[in-house]
């Protein structure tokens, strides 16, 4: 579905086809890899800034590299998780920003949204800003809870086994 929308497509290829953002594919986030997640934030916040006559190009541009940290955020089981995740939440926005200078020419809203995605830890400070960070928050709550079925499934398979 994704790939058939031609006026997103115009927008996105010359970010999802740069070989430093195909590295997002190997890198696994929630359920999924970084690629897909950030795909399908940047495709569902289009969608509303579209409808809504907003600016949908930075929009897209902003959604695809909010994500763009290119490392692998490691959990562990120790009472470290939670600073380790408050730490992720707070740096990863930034990390994603310099990446995405590097590579990519972006404008101010581009940024912002990038840095403001994770609030409360950034402020997103425009409309497209606050609709990118609210579509990341409602699709993570839909891979969380897909991760946790497969593990659940997957728990359950050994138990059966045994
Ligand atoms: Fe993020
Ligand atoms: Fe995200």
């Amino acid at each position: 579905m994704i790939y058939f929308d031609y006026r997103f497509m115009e927008v996105a290829s010359p970010i999802i086809e740069h070989e430093a953002y195909q590295e997002m594919r190997n890198i696994k986030h929630h359920d999924e890899s970084v690629f897909d997640h950030s795909l399908k934030v940047a495709y569902y916040s289009y969608k509303f800034a579209y409808k809504h006559e907003l600016d949908w190009e930075s929009t897209i541009r902003g959604a695809l590299l909010h994500d763009f940290f290119l490392y692998k955020f490691k959990k562990s089981l120790s009472f470290r998780l939670i600073t380790d995740s408050i730490n992720h939440a707070m740096s990863h926005p930034l990390i994603a920003l310099e990446n995405s200078k590097k590579y990519f020419n972006l404008n101010e809203k581009e940024e912002n949204i990038i840095k403001g995605h994770m609030f409360p830890f950034g402020i997103p400070k425009t409309k497209e800003a606050w609709i990118v960070s609210y579509v990341d928050k409602y699709i993570a709550v839909f891979e969380y809870a897909s991760n946790f079925k497969k593990m659940a499934y997957k728990k359950q398979a050994v138990y059966n086994v045994e």
